[in-house]
C-alpha cells in the first residue's frame, strides 16, 4: 500500500501518519522530519535546506526527490509506505510518477486533509514534539500530563524552529501557491479522496481509516 497524505501545515499529517503507519505496518516517510534530521546532523543536504526551512519556503525539488528516491528503495518500504509532506510541487509529483513507473509501481491512494487557514496558526504555534521519541503534542489540544515532559517516554518537549506565527503564515501562502494545485493533479488520476481536518484528531483518524480500508 502506497499512500500520499496531503494537507496544509498543521493539518495533522504527522499526527495521523504516525498512527496509520503503526496500524497498517508501513513506514511514515516525512520529508520534513528527514530534512530536520539532516539539518541537526549538519549533513550537506541539511546545510542546503536550513535557510529555506527556517523562512518557511520550500527546499529545492532535486533535494527532496533524491531523498524520496533513495528512502523508498530501503527494505522496510517493500510492502508500501505513507508519504507525509511529499510531493509538494507539481515537479515533485511528476518526478514521483516517473520514478514509480520506472519501478512498475503506482500510488494507491492520495488523501487530502482539508482545513481552514486561521485555526492552523494556533495549531502550529502550540505544537510541541518529544525530543526523544518524536511523539507530537499540543499545549491546548493534546497536552502532556506533566508540563514539558513526554507521556510516552519521559523525554523533554521541544518546539520546531519554524513554528512561529510569521513563518506559519508564509508556509500557508507557499502551500496555497505551490502545493494546493496538486489536488487537481491527483483528482484527475482518480485515486484522490479528502477528509475534513477540522474534526477532532480521533474523528480524522476514523475518516482516514474508512478510506484506507
Ligand atoms: P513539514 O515538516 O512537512 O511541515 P508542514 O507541511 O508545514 O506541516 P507540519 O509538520 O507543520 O504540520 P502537520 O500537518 O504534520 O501537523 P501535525 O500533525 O504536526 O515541512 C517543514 C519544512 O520542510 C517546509 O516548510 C519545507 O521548508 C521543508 N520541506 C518538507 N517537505 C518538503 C518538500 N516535499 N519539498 C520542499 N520542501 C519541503 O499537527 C500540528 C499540531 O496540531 C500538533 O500540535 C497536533 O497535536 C495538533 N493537531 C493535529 N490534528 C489536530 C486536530 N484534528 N485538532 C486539533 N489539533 C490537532
Ligand atoms: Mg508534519
Amino acid at each position: 500500500m502506497k499512500v500520499i497524505l496531503m494537507g496544509p501545515p498543521g493539518a495533522g499529517k504527522g499526527t495521523q501518519a504516525r498512527q496509520i503507519a503503526e496500524k497498517y505496518r508501513i513506514p511514515q516517510l516525512s520529508t520534513g522530519d528527514m530534512l530536520r534530521a539532516a539539518v541537526k546532523a549538519g549533513t550537506p543536504v541539511g546545510l542546503k535546506a536550513k535557510s529555506a526551512m527556517e523562512s518557511g519556503s520550500l527546499v529545492t525539488d532535486d533535494i527532496v526527490v533524491g531523498i524520496i528516491a533513495d528512502r523508498t528503495q530501503e527494505a522496510d518500504c517493500k510492502n508500501g509506505y505513507l508519504l507525509d509532506g511529499f510531493p509538494r510541487t507539481l515537479a515533485q509529483a511528476e518526478a514521483l510518477d516517473t520514478m514509480l513507473a520506472q519501478r512498475k509501481q503506482a500510488i494507491d491512494k492520495v488523501i487530502d486533509i482539508r482545513c481552514d487557514d486561521e485555526p492552523l496558526v494556533g495549531r502550529i504555534t502550540g505544537r510541541r514534539t518529544c525530543s526523544q521519541c518524536g511523539e507530537g503534542y499540543h499545549l491546548q489540544f493534546k497536552p502532556t500530563k506533566k508540563s514539558g515532559v513526554c507521556d510516552k517516554c519521559g523525554g523533554s518537549l521541544t518546539q520546531r524552529a519554524d513554528d512561529n506565527e510569521a513563518t506559519v503564515r508564509s508556509r500557508l501562502a507557499v502551500y496555497h501557491q505551490q502545493t494546493a494545485p496538486l489536488i487537481d493533479y491527483y483528482r484527475k488520476q482518480g485515486n484522490f479522496s479528502s477528509v475534513d481536518g477540522m474534526q477532532g484528531m480521533d474523528q480524522v483518524l476514523a475518516s482516514l481509516c474508512a478510506i484506507l480500508g
